[in-house]
């Protein structure tokens, strides 16, 4: 390939490198038009998946057949626990910080307990670990007692049960768990965490020291930190306007909001130029499963309002809902609505992508090479 993908001149710089071409990703590709693929395969049709097909199919390439899902299965489960010393570290947490700051330190700890130094064998650990470790990092937060694994149960069943969230249906929330986990395991190759990981590993960094340098990126509020701070929108709104408010009392406030300089959030993406698929899927279990919830009747109000107000700024690339303008409602109408929690289930997730990303990026590209240190070009300013 020698035709030129991208001329960068000045005004590019300090832009955020938005859409400069840096290399390949094999795991996912998101199409501005028409939303996410994993492998090529359009996400938008995986709602009903299981969990570990898809991981599968982002890892390996393909969707596997029973006996290859079996197989995988076995692998994950023989590798899912942690060592004593591991949990009674993540235990010893301080527990006045956001429990993201308790992931990012577990997984900067955990190579020496959990880990080879094997890229391609770590990312199966984390895979096969992380519900394990989140939810001893929520449980140990919230103050909610451990429960063990039981290996009997599917990927996500097996977390909502380890999570043992008081009062709560184990299997209606194992079941939004189950569609939040699948629709965040990765989003192209540039987004903030993937880029992050990659880039720490390319300094030859391990596994669980890249992850956790990613999972530093996604707790920003411009990146999965949004999904806490959307909720905590929608239930600003709904307790200005009531469980009675029209779409035109929100688009007021939307417009009065804006006119004091303060954020709309959900909105708008930096690729994609339609309402994201993954909103779609969620904004659909809202209207078929909690139709009546206040919250979700508020989100529904706010996609609506929302895009039509932004839609009116020219200088609005994208005005439509992404998945964090929806995501956290609905785990709230499901029964969980501990929205600092939020970010740790992003989190849970999307590490399933960021690692084999970073295995792709140390052991397959430029013919088993690897990539190169991540080393850009600042110019000097005065
Ligand atoms: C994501 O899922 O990572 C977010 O949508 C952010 C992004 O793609 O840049």
């Amino acid at each position: 390939m020698s035709e030129v993908l991208f001329e960068i001149t000045e005004k590019e710089l300090e832009t955020g490198m938005r859409g400069y071409p840096v290399g390949y990703c094999i795991t996912s590709t998101v199409q501005p038009e028409k939303g996410l693929f994993y492998r090529g395969e359009p996400v938008s049709e995986m709602a009903d998946k299981d969990p570990l097909s898809v991981i599968y199919l982002l890892h390996v390439g393909h969707f596997p057949s029973q006996k290859e899902l079996l197989t995988f299965k076995e692998a994950i489960t023989e590798r899912s626990l942690l060592s004593p010393e591991f949990k009674k570290t993540m235990r010893s947490f301080p527990r006045n910080v956001h429990p993201m700051q308790m992931l990012i330190a577990a997984l900067a700890l955990a190579a020496p307990f959990e880990g080879t130094g094997d890229y391609q064998e770590d990312a199966l650990r984390v895979i096969a670990k992380i519900p394990l470790i989140v939810a001893t990092i929520i449980n140990h937060h919230a103050g909610w007692e451990p429960k063990a694994s039981d290996p009997s149960l599917s990927y996500m069943e097996n977390f909502a049960h380890m999570l043992n969230v008081p009062g709560q249906d184990e299997k209606a929330l194992a079941e939004i768990f189950r569609v939040f986990n699948l629709l965040h395991y990765d989003h192209g190759g540039g987004n903030l965490s993937a880029f992050i990981g990659k880039a720490v590993a390319s300094g030859l960094q391990d596994m669980w020291g890249s992850l956790s340098a990613s999972m530093s990126a996604l707790a920003g509020p411009r990146h999965g930190k949004a999904n806490q701070d959307c909720l905590d929108f929608v239930r600003s709104l709904h307790q200005e306007l009531g469980d009675n408010a029209t779409e035109e009392a929100v688009e007021q406030l939307i417009r009065e909001r804006l006119n004091q300089g303060e954020l709309i959030y959900g909105f708008g993406h930096a690729v994609l130029r339609i309402e994201d698929p993954r909103a779609v899927i969620f904004y659909s279990i809202g209207e078929t499963q909690f139709p009546k919830h206040p919250l979700v009747k508020m989100a529904s109000l706010i996609r609506k309002a929302g895009s039509k107000v932004l839609a009116e700024n020219p200088k609005v690339s994208d005005p439509h809902p992404n998945v964090d303008a929806i995501s956290g409602t609905i785990l709230s109408a499901a029964g969980f609505p501990y929205s600092e929690y939020f970010t740790l289930l992003f989190g849970l997730s999307r590490v399933v992508g960021v690692s084999r990303q970073i295995v792709y990026e140390r052991l397959e590209a430029r013919d088993g090479k690897g990539v190169p240190i991540i080393r850009p070009k600042f110019y000097f300013k005065q």
